[in-house]
């Protein structure tokens, strides 16, 4: 596993828009697996200045998402497909058949959860991750006590993660108690995996994910068993890292 360590969320950001850059560029068709919430904001803000200034072509890529809330539809404005197409598909020529997420609302969520699975492996799985962490260092939804094989299903958040969320919603009472998520033995299939964390209050979690006991009270340590993970941090969510890790030239 690697660390990177930068002086703020702007230069981390940039890391990994610059490496999504070279990625496109020597595979247009490439396979992205993307995340949502506030950490990677910036990152979609700068792929969608690159789009339009003609600098990439993310037009031929394939993008899955890793989860959904479940009981929204895609047209909720807290959706997580609302969020993708606000933040980047509406703003870089990709078509809706290009882009893919769990559906948060269906007749069948298991027939959905393996259609989905199916879907990521039809188009030869996910060429490189992006990742998130919760506080609780959850991946995608996978909350802790999530078992490392676990695939695409139908989870319940912690009152943890649904208070977290909770900011993005007019009233908490709206905040969706469960989701459908891409499980740890889905994300772990993933050829490359980026995860990126900023703030003091993603220092605990990353560094459980990093230096504590591999195991399911923290999903992120799973990834310490991924032969190409890079944890892309800001300082504040290196604080609590035991010694100097990953110092880079940008830090
Ligand atoms: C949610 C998402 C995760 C995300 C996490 C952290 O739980 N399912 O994918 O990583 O929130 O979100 P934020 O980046 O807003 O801290």
């Amino acid at each position: 596993m690697n660390v990177l360590v930068f002086a703020d969320p702007t230069a981390a950001s940039l890391h990994i828009v610059d490496e999504v850059s070279k990625i496109v560029r020597e595979r247009p068709e490439v396979v992205l697996g993307l995340a949502t919430g506030g950490t990677p904001t910036d990152v979609y803000r700068e792929l969608v200045r690159r789009q339009q200034a003609g600098d990439i072509d993310l037009s031929g890529v394939t993008t899955f998402n890793l989860d959904e809330y479940v009981g929204l539809s895609p047209e909720h404005p807290q959706s997580f497909a609302s969020f993708m197409r606000h933040h980047l598909f509406d703003h870089v020529g990709l078509s809706v058949d290009r882009t893919h997420l769990p559906p948060g609302r269906c007749d069948d969520f298991s027939a959905a959860a393996r259609d989905y699975e199916a879907d990521i492996a039809r188009h030869g799985g996910i060429d490189w991750q992006l990742l998130g962490i919760g506080d609780n260092g959850h991946i995608a939804f996978n909350e802790p006590g999530s078992p490392a094989g676990s695939r695409t299903r139908i989870v319940q958040l912690t009152a943890e993660t649904i208070e977290a969320n909770s900011r993005f919603f007019d009233d908490p009472r709206d905040v969706p108690r469960r989701a459908i998520t891409m499980g740890i033995g889905t994300i772990l299939e993933a050829k490359r995996i980026r995860l990126l964390a900023f703030g003091a209050q993603k220092a605990a979690a990353v560094a459980a994910a990093i230096q504590g006991p591999v195991g399911d009270d923290c999903p992120a340590s799973f990834l310490r068993r991924h032969p190409d993970v890079t944890f892309v941090l800001d300082r504040a969510a290196a604080g609590r890292l035991q010694r100097e890790v990953g110092a880079n030239p940008e830090s």
